[in-house]
């Protein structure tokens, strides 16, 4: 185990530190009641993407991730990138609203019996619309016609303020938290020096 001290430690320039709670939803959580009244259904829908296409796949994530310093999928290279979306165990679907495609649901089903909630996001323009929820509810009800035991999902520090806020209305409980340390992935030039100017560049 890293040896974890109290206080404060001093970060390069260039890196970031992020707290990241994980939270899951097991067998028993998954009550087909999580029954909110459906949020405007007409103004959303959700599809699956079969075979997702590099440059869709890339800009739908930054569309929902920029502002959130979403970068893992970017450092991959197209053959890494193709190797998870393309996989017969991740299913990415996406939200659309007037017809463009404004938020991302990803579900890995590599480690079944249990399911990651990879990624879970709508465009900046559309947060605070019910679009979450509305995603949500399809999220919970494609993961539990699989019959996982688990469910779960982590978020960070990075991510929208009201994500763990969010995740706990939908039946989500936190049980671990991690520090993530990383390369700025501005500074490393995988998204605009202008993304995410809540968290100043050092
Ligand atoms: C976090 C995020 C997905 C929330 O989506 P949203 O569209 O802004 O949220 P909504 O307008 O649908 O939320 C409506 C309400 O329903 C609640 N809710 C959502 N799903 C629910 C469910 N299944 N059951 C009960 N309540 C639910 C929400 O907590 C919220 O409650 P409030 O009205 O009291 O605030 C969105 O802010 C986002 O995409 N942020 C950027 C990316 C990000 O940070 N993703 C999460 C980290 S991975």
């Amino acid at each position: 185990m890293n040896a974890l001290q109290n206080g404060y430690t001093d970060l390069p320039p260039g890196r970031l530190a992020a707290v990241v709670t994980y939270l899951e939803m097991r067998e028993w959580d998954m009550l087909p009641g999580l029954s909110l009244p459906e949020a405007r259904p007409s103004e959303f829908s959700l599809r699956r993407v079969e075979n997702p296409e590099l440059e869709w796949y890339r800009s739908l994530f930054r569309t929902v991730g920029e502002n959130w310093l979403w970068s893992s999928r970017l450092r991959k290279d197209d053959e890494a990138l193709l190797a998870i979306i393309q996989h017969p165990a991740v299913d990415v679907h996406a939200l659309s609203h007037e017809g463009r495609d404004m938020g991302i649901l990803e579900l890995d089903r590599r480690q079944f019996p249990e399911i990651e909630l990879a990624f879970f996001g709508v465009a900046p323009e559309l947060i605070g619309r019910g679009a979450g929820k509305f995603m949500m509810r399809r999220a919970i009800e494609i993961a539990r016609s699989w019959k996982p035991a688990r469910f779960w999902l982590h978020t960070c520090t990075l991510d929208h303020p009201k994500a763990i806020g969010f995740y706990r209305k939908a039946g989500f409980t936190p049980y671990r938290r991690a520090v993530e340390i990383l390369d700025d992935p501005r500074v490393a030039g995988f998204l605009p020096r202008t993304a995410a100017s809540q968290v100043p560049i050092i």
